[in-house]
C-alpha cells in the first residue's frame, strides 16, 4: 500500500471496490479552492448572463481541449426556461408544438399534484406501453439532484428511479463519496415513462417531459444538478453535449450549476471508465463544498 495514502474503513474500501476502483485517490486541495474561486467569481455575474453558461474547466485533472461547439455561448437558451426558448431551438429534430397552457399549469403544481399529473400524464407515446410512470425519489429539500435517462424494466415495475443493477452501481458511486439515496440526494429522470426496450427517449419524448423536470427542479431546488449522460445533459441543457468533452465542466440551468457525467448503465458496459465518474463526483463534491450551505 502506498504509504502517502490514509487507510481505509474497511466498508469504504468495500464500496469502491464494487464500483471498480482501487485505492483511495487523495483530493488535492488547490484544486478545490479553484473551483470554488471559479463559482464565486461566477455567482457575482447578473442571474441573466450566467444561465446555461459553462464557467470552470475541470479543476479535477488535466482537460482534453473542450471543442467549442459544445459550449454553450452566454446567451444558450435552457429549454426548461420557456421564455427562454426560441421556436425551433431543439437540436436535431423538429420541436414539437410546446402547450404553454400545459407547461404553466405543471409549473403551479405542488408535489401531490406533480406527482399525480405525471402518473396519469398522455401527452407522448411512452404512456402507452408503461406499467406505470416513475415521477423520482428522494430527499425533497435535497442539495444534490441526480438526472438519469428515463426507467427501465424494473423501474416500471416498481415506480421508482433507479432500482435495477444501474441503480446499484449508482447507490455504490454516491456511497463512494460520502452521499446517500433519500438523504440529501433528489433521483429524476428525463422521461418518466420507460422507452419500450429501453431505446433512448427521442427528443420530442424528452421536451413533453421536460415541464415535470422542470417543475422538479423549481421545487427541490438544489444546489447542484448532476445528468447521468447524454439524453439527460441535453435535456437539462438544450445542446448537443459529448460526455467526454463536457465532464468536469460546470454549465448552469438557470442559477443552478450543473456537471455531466457517464450514465451508471454506461458504465456497467464500459467499467473502464468508472474512475472517470468517481472523478467527476469528487469534483462536484468539491463544487458543494464551495456553495453556501442551509
Ligand atoms: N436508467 C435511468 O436513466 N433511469 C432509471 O431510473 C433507471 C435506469
Amino acid at each position: 500500500m502506498n504509504p502517502a495514502l490514509p487507510a481505509q474503513p474497511p466498508r469504504r474500501a468495500a464500496i469502491l471496490r464494487e464500483i471498480g476502483l482501487g485505492p483511495l485517490w487523495l483530493l488535492r486541495s488547490r484544486d478545490a479552492a479553484r473551483a470554488e474561486a471559479a463559482l464565486k467569481a461566477k455567482a457575482a455575474l447578473p442571474a441573466s448572463s450566467a444561465a446555461d453558461v459553462e464557467i470552470s474547466p475541470s479543476a479535477a485533472r488535466p482537460q482534453p481541449a473542450a471543442p467549442q461547439a459544445i459550449l454553450p455561448g452566454p446567451q444558450a437558451p435552457s429549454r426548461l426556461q420557456p421564455s427562454a426558448v426560441p421556436a425551433g431551438a431543439t437540436a436535431g429534430k423538429a420541436a414539437p408544438q410546446r402547450d404553454a397552457g400545459r407547461e404553466q399549469r405543471i409549473a403551479s403544481l405542488d408535489w401531490e399534484g406533480l406527482e399525480e399529473e405525471i402518473r396519469s400524464c398522455r401527452a407522448c407515446v411512452l404512456c402507452e406501453r408503461r406499467k406505470q410512470a416513475v415521477p423520482g425519489v428522494g430527499d425533497r429539500n435535497a442539495q444534490w439532484m441526480l438526472v438519469g435517462e428515463g426507467p427501465g424494466a424494473e423501474e416500471d415495475l416498481r415506480g421508482e428511479p433507479f432500482v435495477g443493477q444501474a441503480g446499484k452501481l449508482l447507490d455504490n458511486m454516491l456511497a463512494a463519496v460520502g452521499l446517500k439515496r433519500g438523504e440529501g440526494v433528489y433521483i429524476a429522470n428525463a422521461v418518466k415513462c420507460r422507452p419500450p426496450h429501453n431505446r433512448t427517449p427521442e427528443s420530442g419524448e424528452i421536451d413533453s417531459c421536460l415541464p415535470f423536470l422542470a417543475r422538479q427542479i423549481e421545487l427541490v431546488q438544489p444546489k447542484l444538478l448532476v445528468a447521468l449522460g447524454r439524453p439527460a445533459a441535453q435535456a437539462l441543457l438544450n445542446m448537443e453535449v459529448r460526455i467526454g468533452a463536457a465532464r468536469g465542466h460546470v454549465f448552469r440551468y438557470r442559477d443552478t450549476p450543473v456537471l455531466i457525467t457517464y450514465h451508471p448503465a454506461y458504465l456497467l458496459r464500459n467499467p473502464q471508465d468508472k474512475s472517470k465518474a468517481w472523478e467527476d463526483l469528487c469534483f462536484a463534491r468539491r463544487i458543494m463544498g464551495g456553495l453556501p450551505q442551509p
